[in-house]
């Protein structure tokens, strides 16, 4: 290994515990400073993991603690600033997803990664699950033949609103693997049984206070299909059941041969199975899906893949997975649902042309 990377974070709360185990755990990586606006929370993870440099403040962190990379883990909110002061001074970032509360802020942080020159990866860690990868390779290896459609699955136990913000950039990301480059939607969101309107707009928390707070919400559910480059079919729903149902949380790729099903909540070493017809038939045929074994692309947690990966983006100058990029991208296939809605359902062309949130469009309007 050539170099060890002075990595630091953003936001000491629960998911940047998690990305703290990690970075602790792998040796391409030297854990340095630390940073949370409550002197609590960055005490509590500097003294766990031994981390002498704790700022309240990112800027400073920024200025004093010479970071290669740092890990954006604030909630969504507290997403952009972080970020492109990052960007600005060099320093390459892993940011938690959704990439931001609207695609004006999104635009502004992959604009600034583009000037930087250091690398910008959304932390949408599905797109290097092993059942993602063995699956795309299926896919090019012909397996089930030509793609046609991409169905995204949600794990419910949320209104739409909320899982919109909280899961539905996960789903859409996994869409994004096998679709390609989106270029319309189509969407409708309901609050309850009517159709949502524009005094059914408020804030993520509000919908639901134990959410995080992403900006602004609509409806109980909702549906959406997507056109992507080449013809590929894109569609997903949520649907507002109130238990969890973690099994259901992945995507079906259904080819003119054949299907792939992957689900993101299972176990990474085998969460992807095959059925070799394009059609399931009756409940009963459903045994006749096949389990594939991964082994051959590696069983790595995903997470690490992440980094792993966004170093070696640093050092060739390529792309990391679920980039700045795809991560707006996944972004904009949630606020296209809410603007095709605004127009009856109509689809919309992708890119959006007005960037700001459409709810907030709407709102004012
Ligand atoms: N990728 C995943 O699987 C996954 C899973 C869970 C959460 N998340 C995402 O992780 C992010 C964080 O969620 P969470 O539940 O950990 O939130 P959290 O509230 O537990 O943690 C956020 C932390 O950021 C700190 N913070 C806020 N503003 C700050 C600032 N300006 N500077 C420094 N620190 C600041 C807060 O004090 C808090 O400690 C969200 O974007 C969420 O969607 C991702």
């Amino acid at each position: 290994m050539s170099k060890t990377y002075r990595a630091g974070l953003v936001g000491c709360g629960g998911m940047g515990s998690h990305h703290l185990r990690v970075l602790n755990d792998l040796p391409e990586f030297e854990l340095v400073a630390l940073c949370d606006i409550f002197p609590n929370a960055v005490d509590k993870s500097g003294d766990e993991y031994s981390v002498e440099a704790r700022y309240l403040d990112f800027n400073q962190m920024y200025d004093e603690a010479n970071l290669d990379l740092v890990t954006v883990a604030t909630q969504t909110r507290g997403h952009h600033a972080p970020v492109v002061a990052a960007l600005g001074r060099g320093i390459s970032v892993m940011c938690e997803k959704p990439i931001a509360i609207d695609l004006i802020e999104a635009d502004d942080m992959v604009a600034a990664a583009e000037r930087s020159g250091a690398k910008f990866a959304i932390h949408q860690q599905n797109h290097v699950n092993p059942g993602i990868r063995k699956a795309q390779a299926m896919v090019a290896e012909g397996a089930i033949g030509d793609v046609i459609l991409v169905r995204g699955r949600n794990k419910a136990g949320r209104k739409s609103g909320n899982e919109f913000m909280e899961m539905g950039t996960h789903v859409a990301d996994m869409m994004l693997c096998f679709g390609g480059t989106p270029e319309w939607c189509s969407g409708t969101v309901y609050s309850e049984d009517q159709p949502a309107g524009p005094t059914d707009i408020m804030e993520a928390k509000e919908m639901s206070p134990r959410d995080r707070d992403s900006g602004l919400v609509m409806g109980t559910r909702a549906i959406a299909h997507y056109g992507f480059q080449g013809g590929i079919w894109g569609e997903t729903h949520f649907i507002n059941y109130a238990k969890t149902m973690s099994e259901n949380y992945g995507v079906d790729v259904l080819g003119t041969e054949g299907q792939l099903a992957v689900r993101a909540s299972a176990n990474v070493t085998d969460n992807l199975w095959h059925l070799p017809r394009p059609m399931e038939g009756a409940p009963v045929q459903f045994a006749d899906w096949q389990q594939v074994d991964l082994s051959d692309v590696g069983l790595e947690e995903p997470v690490v893949t992440m980094y792993r990966r966004l170093i070696h983006a640093i050092e060739t100058g390529a792309q990391p997975p679920s980039s700045g990029e795809e991560g707006r991208w996944a972004f904009e296939m949630m606020m296209a649902i809410y603007q095709s809605h605004r127009e009856g359902g109509r689809r919309v062309e992708l890119p959006l042309v007005d960037r700001r949130h459409p709810l907030e469009q709407w709102r004012d309007a």
